[in-house]
């Protein structure tokens, strides 16, 4: 590939990140006072993870930190996305220094390499012991989220100047309490429903939290918006349901004060809703400085009679409990054409009609890509080295595909690779590597894979033809 193949044309002030969870990299999970989260429980409940795998060590970030910090300085990164756990900040609900200090440091030395730090509140840590008192179905949880977003606000505000609430909330609801595919594993669609709801008002009361912590501060949330395709024209009413339920949902509260009237229809006959209180849907749209958006695939639905049986219930998994609560009559297709280690189509085109879609429904709210990636098999050679050209054409081409949304008007502000280096992919393990850098998990040795070089030359060639 010659360089002539790179993308560019991207603003300068574009941000050209990649980005981690604090459960996927970082081990240590009983050091500096921390507890156990729900992905600890769930990973150490046999059957739940593939070959039994745990965060325990994970890629061992907690202690090589100033490592990892260090490839991101040589890639050219100028933004890093990582994720703080709560249980290392808030164990037993009281503030732990020690564990705010991890962050400090790791905050202060993006900082010294001119990288930006872009912080995650949630990546689906939730502390055990708050699940044990009711996980996100409880409104308390909500409550206590708030605490923890000004505890930690108040540490890193000065330094941390764009921060993002909650990761994914549609997965911490509908696969942590409706399929039960991520934990804490309940498969209970009226409390998947309201564990949402609790999502969203935990993001309203922590926006909140942040600016008066951190005055300045500019806030965020990430979703995985479903960009759903209907098979037919007839099948307008599978897309809409779809959409409903997995991305308005957090749009319509989140950006316009109330939750859509066709959802709370689609899904009377599991919820009253009465978990929305009065005054909810205003702390909800709490104003927001950026949209983070996590794109790796769109769907295919169609209408679904019944009368022969259901391809699939939630696109992921042939035969496994839905995961979206009010599609009963949706059936979830295969795509054609290819596909990633993770079974997920590669469409990249997918991306600019999300984008433009976004920009359509709520002009003036800028976009940032906060993860696009994918997993491949991959095999390092005998140097180690690992070509792997397909995930360098999966992200040229989503990278052209983004600048294409900006070209026609999107107001796109940043890129975050997902992942900087492999790491635990929850359900599926360590079997899944969507890093650019390798991590070999026995020696812990960290290896750029033919992607992350890459990567580092189109950051040098945007930044070049400023
Ligand atoms: C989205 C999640 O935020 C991240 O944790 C996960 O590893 C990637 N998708 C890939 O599945």
């Amino acid at each position: 590939m010659t360089d002539h193949d790179l993308p560019t044309g991207f603003p300068p002030g574009f941000l050209w990140g990649a980005a981690t969870s604090a459960y996927q990299i970082e081990g240590g999970v009983d050091a500096d006072g921390r507890v156990p989260s729900i992905w600890d429980t769930y990973s150490h409940t046999p059957g739940r993870v593939r070959d039994g795998d745990t965060g325990d060590v994970a890629c061992d970030h907690y202690h090589r930190w100033a490592e990892d910090v260090a490839i991101m300085a040589e890639l050219g990164l100028n933004a890093y996305r990582f994720s703080i756990a709560w249980p290392r900040i808030m164990p037993g609900g009281r503030f732990n220094p020690k564990g705010a200090d991890f962050y400090s440091r790791l905050v202060d030395a993006l900082l010294e390499r001119g990288i930006a730090p872009v912080a995650t509140l949630y990546h689906w840590d939730l502390p055990q012991e708050l699940e044990d008192a009711g996980g996100w179905p409880a409104r308390q949880t909500a409550f206590r989220f708030a605490e923890y977003a000004e505890a930690i606000g108040r540490v890193l505000g000065d330094r941390v100047h764009i921060w993002t609430t909650l990761n994914e909330p549609w997965c911490s609801a509908f696969l942590g309490y409706c399929s039960g595919s991520h934990a804490p594993g309940r498969t209970d669609p009226a409390a998947a429903l309201a564990a949402a709801h609790h999502l969203n008002l935990a993001h309203g009361l922590a926006v909140r939290a942040l600016r008066r912590a951190a005055p300045g501060a500019r806030c965020s949330v990430t979703l995985n918006l479903h960009h759903a395709r209907g098979a037919s024209a007839a099948d307008a009413d599978a897309v809409r349901r779809v959409d409903a339920v997995a991305n308005r949902i957090f749009l319509g509260p989140m950006l316009t004060g109330r939750y859509p009237a066709d959802l709370i229809d689609d899904t009377a006959s599991i919820t009253d809703w009465a978990f929305v209180h009065p005054g909810d849907e205003q702390t909800i749209a709490a104003p927001l400085d950026v949209l983070g958006v996590n794109y790796y695939a769109p769907v295919l639905v169609r209408r679904w009679d019944g009368s022969a049986p259901r391809q699939s219930a939630d696109g992921h998994r042939p035969g496994s409990r839905s995961a979206f609560p009010g599609c009963e009559e949706v059936e979830f297709l295969p795509m054609p054409g290819p596909r990633t280690a993770m079974g997920w189509p590669i469409d990249p085109a997918g991306l600019t009609e999300l984008l433009m879609r976004l920009h359509r429904d709520h002009p003036g709210v800028p976009l940032m890509i906060t993860e696009n990636g994918a997993a491949f098999e991959e095999e390092a050679d005998a140097d180690g080295r690992v070509h792997d050209a397909r995930r360098i054409g999966y992200l040229r081409d989503h990278l052209a595909a983004a600048k294409a949304a900006m070209d026609a008007g999107a107001d796109l502000r940043g890129y975050f690779v997902w992942s900087l280096m492999d790491n635990f992919e929850w359900a599926r393990g360590y079997s899944k590597r969507f890093g650019i850098v390798r991590v070999d998990y026995r020696t812990q040795r960290r290896t750029w894979k033919d992607s992350a070089h890459w990567y580092r030359r189109v950051i040098a060639a945007n930044a070049r033809s400023h």
